[in-house]
């Protein structure tokens, strides 16, 4: 085969916890990922010549190195050589739907999809241990990404436990456009801020694994949304909201809205999300959000949570 569509999903943080510093820089975590619906299309495509091209529909993304997509396909280059020679290089097309800079990991989703595609286009029959360790070395959120549903993520939030599905939940995500927050701000503002606060090192492994036994994933194997959503959490809050009023004030917006269960920001933000029990329910409140909100600088999807990572769409 000489090409393949694969279809790359968004996730959001249900739950994120800081709980430690490490030596390498990262902080430790102990998270909730859940993939969603709202999600990119890559295909990935044999050249004839020995070399990476990627297009994306986004203007405003970059389409060298500095994309996790080219990134992924030049790793792939480095450590498989020899079917780099044999099978020629890589063309990459990215089609944007995921908010870009959204806390909604859709780099790092992008670059799940052509670790996944080119091992396809290949022949390298990798396990998915494989891609996602391969992952992990490009990014934190890749190896969640090449999984999908819903797992504990502890670690840099490379290590994932597998945690029984949902689906049924509804979602509606709000994002300002124009609107970033750096990821590395946020957790080095959180360090200085909060850092004193850290479990000593010992106490790590008991905190992560505090997370197993924890109110949220009784909730999960509960598959009750109303609970669910009464444990969302995410630390980076703690530092995000008092800086960007706009985030604060969708967040606020969402707690008040009629149907609304919950409402978190995802990541390192600045995408709110809230959860919903129907979709008929999350319709409206995006309604009434772009009532308060008239700004067309504000995104507004409607999506839900969804049991897979990446799909190979054909080939
Ligand atoms: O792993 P990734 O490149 O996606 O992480 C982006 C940034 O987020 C890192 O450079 C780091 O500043 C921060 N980060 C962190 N601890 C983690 C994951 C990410 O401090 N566990």
């Amino acid at each position: 085969m000489r090409s393949y569509t694969l279809t790359a999903p968004a996730k959001i943080n249900l739950y994120l916890e800081i709980i430690g510093n490490r030596p390498d820089g990262y902080h430790e975590l102990a998270m909730i990922l859940q993939s969603i619906d709202l999600a990119d299309q890559i295909e990935v495509r044999s050249l004839s010549v020995d070399t990476i091209r990627v297009h994306c529909n986004h203007p405003q993304l970059p389409t060298d190195k500095s994309n996790l997509a080219y990134r992924a396909a030049e790793l792939m280059t480095t450590q498989f050589p020899e079917a780099f020679s044999k099978y020629g290089g890589v063309e990459i097309n990215v089609k944007k739907h995921i908010p870009v800079a959204a806390g909604l990991a859709g780099g790092s989703t992008d670059a799940a999809a052509v670790l996944v595609g080119i091992d396809l286009l290949w022949k390298l029959g990798l396990t998915q241990s494989e891609l996602e360790e391969l992952g992990a070395t490009l990014g934190s959120d890749i190896p969640f990404c090449v999984a999908g549903g819903t797992a504990i993520a502890t670690g840099r939030g490379e290590q994932l436990s597998p945690l029984p599905s949902l689906d049924h939940i509804y979602i509606v995500l709000a994002k300002y456009r124009s609107l970033e927050v750096s990821t590395v701000w946020a957790y080095k503002t959180y360090r200085q801020q909060f850092g004193s606060s850290y479990l000593r090192d010992e106490s790590l492994a008991a905190r992560a694994s505090a997370v197993h036994s924890g109110e949220m994933v009784k909730a999960i194997l509960k598959k009750d949304a109303t609970e669910i959503a009464q444990k969302l959490h995410n630390d980076l809050e703690r530092v995000v909201l008092p800086e960007y009023p706009q985030v604060l004030q969708l967040r606020e917006l969402f707690a008040n809205q009629q149907g609304v269960l919950g409402t978190m920001m995802s990541g390192s933000g600045p995408t709110v999300f809230a959860l919903t029990e129907s979709e008929q329910q999350a319709q409206a409140v995006k309604l009434k959000i772009r009532e308060a909100i008239p700004d067309e600088d504000l995104e507004l999807f409607v999506t839900r949570m969804t049991t897979h990572g990446i799909i190979i769409r054909n080939s």
